[in-house]
């Protein structure tokens, strides 16, 4: 019994650490494709603003992240759809909650 416990636990921890690297490559992928060129495009350019950066800071939490994206913000274009209609994230399978995971996942790298 203990046993089959313990390996349980291992099998979950397994699993759940193979689900995080798998999101952030999904999440990279998604940020060097979205909109042809990748948010890299325009988030590379040092005017505009610093996503890694303002994570990392705390700055710029999930929710808010996920908002930009789903709404867009001026110079910001409204970004799931986009998202979703990428082959990596269809051949993923995920919900568009599950996609904006992935990209602030890689992003807080
Ligand atoms: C066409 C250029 C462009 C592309 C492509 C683009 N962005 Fe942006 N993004 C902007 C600009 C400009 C802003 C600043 C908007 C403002 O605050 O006025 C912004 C803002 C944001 C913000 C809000 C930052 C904050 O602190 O308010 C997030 C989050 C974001 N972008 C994520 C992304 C992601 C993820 C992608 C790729 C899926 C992406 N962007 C692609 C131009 C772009």
């Amino acid at each position: 019994m203990k046993k089959s416990l313990i390996a349980a636990a291992g099998f979950a921890f397994i699993a759940l650490s193979g689900q995080a690297m798998a999101d952030a490559d999904l999440g990279k992928k998604i940020y060097d494709r979205a909109f042809g060129r990748g948010c890299g495009a325009c988030h590379d350019i040092s005017s505009n603003p610093q996503l890694r950066e303002l994570i990392k800071s705390g700055a710029l939490d999930r929710e808010k992240f996920g908002t930009v994206l789903k709404e867009g913000k001026n110079g910001m274009p409204k970004a799931t759809g986009q998202i979703m209609s990428l082959g990596p994230v269809k051949k993923a399978g995920v919900t568009e909650e599950q996609a904006i995971d992935a990209v602030y996942e890689y992003l807080s790298k």
